[in-house]
């Protein structure tokens, strides 16, 4: 009998077309919990990107469940713990996507300094408002890149191409492998005082979890602007949205938000906050890598063998 796979997020057709080889596949994406509860019994593996939420009660519910795959980078919407006590196996595609989030990044800090989804909005508003839209030069600016993995490295490379300037934290990378990319290491609070545009490429974890709030904020440079392309919930959108109203911050580019959709969010209405819904991994070509690694994972452990990446 073949295996049967749940696609429950939208997946690259090559992908697909690897899993149907060796599997029925089911792709159907927007289900609730109990929707996800109720039909996960039926399947030997489930693939998501980071629309659903592989919660406890659909692992438990899982009792066939052999693989959990994330077509993305890190395993944030998936019970890990209550997978593991279940032997399922988890793995994700860390780096499929790292060059799409890496060039979202690049598009977000040149349409923060040069105003640019303002003065497109306005201009198609009937307006020609060119002294309204004065914008800020990249070059010889310093950028602090919190968080020096896949990202924060590729982000660093194309910054120093445009003569940026950069700093990073990260305390799991020495001063000698930032240095070989001509990068400085520093605490994080010289990071904070030293930036003019802030950029972050961590993990959500207890750690990062608003380490840019209002006290941070506040020993920051004022007219800093600042980046969010990893996860919601690392600055404190509130913090944000009070820092950016009354000037400290000159804007901030968001596309990850604390709740997605972010509805409810104060930076919404705010005229030097650019937003995207969550589009850091959204490239034909990072979509295709990531489809392709986690359904390659998924193959080779429904037929008995590891993970590449879990
Ligand atoms: P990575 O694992 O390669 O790098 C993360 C880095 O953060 C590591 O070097 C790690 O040492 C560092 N780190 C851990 N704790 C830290 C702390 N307390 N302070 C500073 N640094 C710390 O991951 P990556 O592939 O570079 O991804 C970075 C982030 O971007 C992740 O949150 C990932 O989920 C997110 N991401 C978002 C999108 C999107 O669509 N917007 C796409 C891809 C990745
Ligand atoms: C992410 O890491 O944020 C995801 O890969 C995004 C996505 O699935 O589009």
């Amino acid at each position: 009998m073949k295996y049967r796979v749940l696609v429950s997020d939208p997946l690259a057709e090559e992908g697909i077309d690897i899993l149907k080889e060796f599997c029925d596949v089911d792709v159907n994406t927007g289900l609730t919990e109990e929707q996800l509860v109720d039909s996960i019994g039926n399947y030997d593996a489930l693939l998501v990107r980071s629309g659903t939420e592989v919660t406890a009660r659909v692992i438990d519910a899982g009792a066939k469940l052999k693989f959990i795959g994330r077509a993305g980078a890190g395993v944030d919407n998936i019970d890990t713990e209550a997978a593991t006590r279940r032997g399922i196996i988890v793995a994700n595609a860390p780096e499929g996507n790292t060059l799409a989030a890496t060039e979202h990044t690049m598009a977000m800090m040149l349409s923060l300094a040069r105003n640019i989804p303002q003065a497109t909005a306005s201009l198609k508003n009937g307006e020609w408002k060119r002294s309204k839209f004065m914008g800020v030069e990249l070059n010889d600016k310093i950028l602090g890149i919190m968080g020096f993995g896949r990202i924060g490295r590729e982000v660093a490379k194309r910054a120093q191409a445009m003569q940026m300037k950069c700093i990073a934290y990260d305390p799991f990378i020495t001063k000698e492998r930032a240095a070989s990319l001509g990068v400085e290491m520093v605490p994080l609070d010289e990071l904070f005082r030293r930036a003019d545009v802030i950029t972050v490429h961590t993990p959500l974890i207890k750690e990062t979890r608003h380490v840019i709030n209002a006290e941070t904020i506040a020993t920051m440079r004022d007219g800093v602007r600042l980046i969010n392309c990893a996860r919601g919930g690392i600055i404190d959108e509130k913090a944000l949205a009070d820092a950016v109203a009354s000037g400290k911050v000159a804007g901030a580019a968001l596309d990850v938000f604390e709740n997605e959709p972010p509805t409810e969010s104060p930076l919404l209405g705010l005229d030097r906050v650019i937003v995207t819904p969550h589009l850091g991994a959204s490239t034909v070509e990072a979509q295709k890598n990531v489809a392709v690694s986690v359904a390659n994972q998924c193959i080779s452990v429904l037929s008995g063998g590891a993970a590449k990446y879990v």
